[in-house]
């Protein structure tokens, strides 16, 4: 386990000391530690397997969790700010949500009562030192998959800051226009923050609006798409031509993406493009959730471990039929 180590000689240089050896404090917490955390890459990898089996066996559409677990990976990491270097994927989303009063998380108490019921069955079971964190990304990238797109290698090693309250002012909204997405994603740390918001937003394809409007940017509560269940690029076509889908309800947001200066070429890239696509989805997810997050260990954040991709693909998980310690788990799946 990685020990975060301030030098005795820093501390009693006062208040500039005091100053130093706290930043320091908070870049050894936002470091990248999977040996740090799960004593193996090993065990880690065991761990990451772990979530992608909970995933399969307790997600699901029926009940919107696996939808508002993808959006979840979002909203924990996305609070990172460059300026400032802090928040990101630390779990104090669970803490956000749970407060009731952050607008922008609205809608997520389905993803915050699964993972608060799911990580401490995996803790008590296959992984101990298994962080709300790393729960969260892992199991956004495994609603991803389950809803068909292809497995996203992931890293694990995010610490948690549970007591924290990141700043969500400013946090993206239904009614930002391209340019102030793309500020948005520069911000949050993305390093191609135009890429960022035309690849990224596309998540809306199996989304489906909970909450009721607030404003003239959503058009309603219900499906963003006509196939929400899928994960493929069609996303984009919906958002290029709304009065050809005028029931469905993607945002104001989406819509402008299509038609903005600096992103409609991509826009119209990814919609013809689902290979393109793709790949600039996984690339990106994968930097998403590592934001606010020091690489380290010699993996860069594109890099990631496959275990468990892909391997309870396409099972309706039976719980008795499971391998091990998993056993006695709900069995949720549609
Ligand atoms: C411009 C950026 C974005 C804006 C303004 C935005 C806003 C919203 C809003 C207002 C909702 C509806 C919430 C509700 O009423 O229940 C929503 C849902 C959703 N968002 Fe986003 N979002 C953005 C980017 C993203 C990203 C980057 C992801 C993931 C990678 C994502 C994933 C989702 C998903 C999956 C849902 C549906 C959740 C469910 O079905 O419960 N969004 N988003």
């Amino acid at each position: 386990m990685q020990v975060c180590k301030v030098r005795p000689s820093l501390i009693t240089r006062g208040a500039v000391a005091l100053i130093l050896s706290t930043l320091l404090l908070v870049q050894c917490r936002n470091t990248l530690q999977p040996s740090g955390i799960y004593g193996t890459y090993t065990h880690a990898k065991e761990c990451m397997r772990a979530i992608r089996l909970a995933a399969y066996q307790n997600l699901a559409f029926s009940d919107g969790s696996l939808p508002n677990c993808l959006r979840m990976a979002f909203h924990d990491a996305a609070t990172y700010r460059r300026s400032r270097d802090t928040g990101g994927a630390n779990g104090s989303v669970l803490n956000e949500v749970a407060a009731g009063n952050y607008s922008a998380h609205a809608g997520l108490n389905i993803c915050h009562d699964k993972v608060l019921d799911i990580v401490p069955r995996i803790r008590a079971d296959a992984c101990p030192e298994l962080t709300y964190a790393d729960a969260i990304a892992v199991l956004g990238a495994a609603a991803a998959e389950m809803a068909g797109f292809q497995s996203i290698p992931m890293l694990l090693g995010r610490p948690d800051n549970l007591t924290a309250f990141d700043d969500v002012d400013g946090f993206v909204g239904e009614c930002f226009d391209s340019d102030a997405q793309i500020k948005f994603w520069a911000e949050a740390g993305m390093s191609d923050p135009t890429k960022a918001a035309v690849t990224l937003s596309s998540a809306h394809g199996v989304g489906t609006v909970r909450v009721s409007p607030v404003n003239n940017c959503k058009l309603g509560t219900g499906p963003m798409t006509p196939s929400s269940r899928t994960f493929d690029n069609h996303y984009y076509d919906v958002a290029a031509n709304p009065s050809a889908y005028p029931r469905q309800r993607l945002l104001f947001s989406d819509r402008l993406l299509a038609n903005g200066s600096a992103t409609s070429g991509l826009f119209e890239t990814y919609r013809t493009d689902q290979s393109a696509w793709a790949a600039a989805f996984t690339q990106q997810f994968q930097e998403m959730t590592m934001l606010g997050v020091q690489p380290s260990g010699g993996y860069g954040v594109n890099d990631g471990w496959c275990d468990g991709c892909g391997e309870y693909r396409g099972l309706a998980v039976r719980s008795s039929s499971l391998p091990g310690v998993f056993r006695g788990l709900p069995d949720l799946f549609p």
